[in-house]
């Protein structure tokens, strides 16, 4: 009964993603798949851009951000496949998995993509990085760290750097929480409800 539902929801989530996207994101899976094993990361890295509606919503968002957009920093960037499709001159993509970083290296010699990727976190950007950030993105983990963890990082963060927005996540069973911490950083300027997967997206404006 249980893998009937989740047939019947897998193809309701293929039919809203459309046939094309869920060919690309079935090859992509298909090419992926022997460097998984290679760098054995966490199986997650394996869901592709294609059918994973909030990396769509993360992009769409990214480009809403008031221009200038020069330095977009994502953080736990993973394979960077959000932040591989955010058009901005400089581009850093920080994951404290070394493993995720040597494929998302490795990847972009077939994108020529020109994404800075660096194993480590927060604490990775160094003075010699952009003073002024126009956009930091952190999806798809804050909700397994500490409040204290969060918060000391962004006071970091804004007190050594100008960041201008930063996009987040909050899940479902922790609705209130991710808002709640960022609220005391910036203004929530937008909120989007992902269908797929439950959460929301925010975008905080952080320099006003
Ligand atoms: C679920 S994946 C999301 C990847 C990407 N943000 C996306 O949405 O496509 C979470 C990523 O966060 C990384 N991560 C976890 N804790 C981290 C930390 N403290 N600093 C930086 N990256 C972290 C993991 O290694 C993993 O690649």
């Amino acid at each position: 009964m249980a893998t009937m539902k989740q047939l019947t929801r897998k193809v309701e989530v293929a039919r809203r993603h459309g046939a094309g996207s869920v060919s690309k994101a079935l090859t992509l899976r298909a090419l992926r798949f022997p460097l998984w094993l290679v760098y054995r990361p966490e199986k997650w890295h394996l869901r592709g851009f294609h059918t994973t509606n909030y990396k769509k919503m993360a992009v769409a968002l990214a480009h809403e951000v008031p221009a200038p957009l020069n330095v977009v920093v994502d953080v736990g960037c993973g394979l960077g496949e959000i932040l591989n499709r955010v058009d901005a001159p400089r581009r850093i993509g920080l994951d404290v998995e070394p493993g995720v970083i040597s494929w998302a290296r490795l990847l972009q010699r077939f994108t020529r993509s020109d994404v800075e990727f660096r194993a480590g976190s927060f604490e990775s950007l160094t003075p010699a990085d952009p003073e002024v950030i126009d956009l930091v993105i952190a999806l798809g983990w804050f909700h397994y760290m500490a409040d204290e963890w969060i918060e000391d990082r962004m006071r970091t963060l804004l007190a050594t750097r100008r960041v201008r927005y930063v996009m987040v996540d909050e899940f479902p069973a922790q609705a209130g929480r991710i808002e709640g911490i960022f609220d005391d950083f910036g203004e929530p300027v937008r909120r989007c409800h992902d269908w797929q997967d439950g959460k929301t997206l925010f975008l905080y404006r952080c320099d006003g």
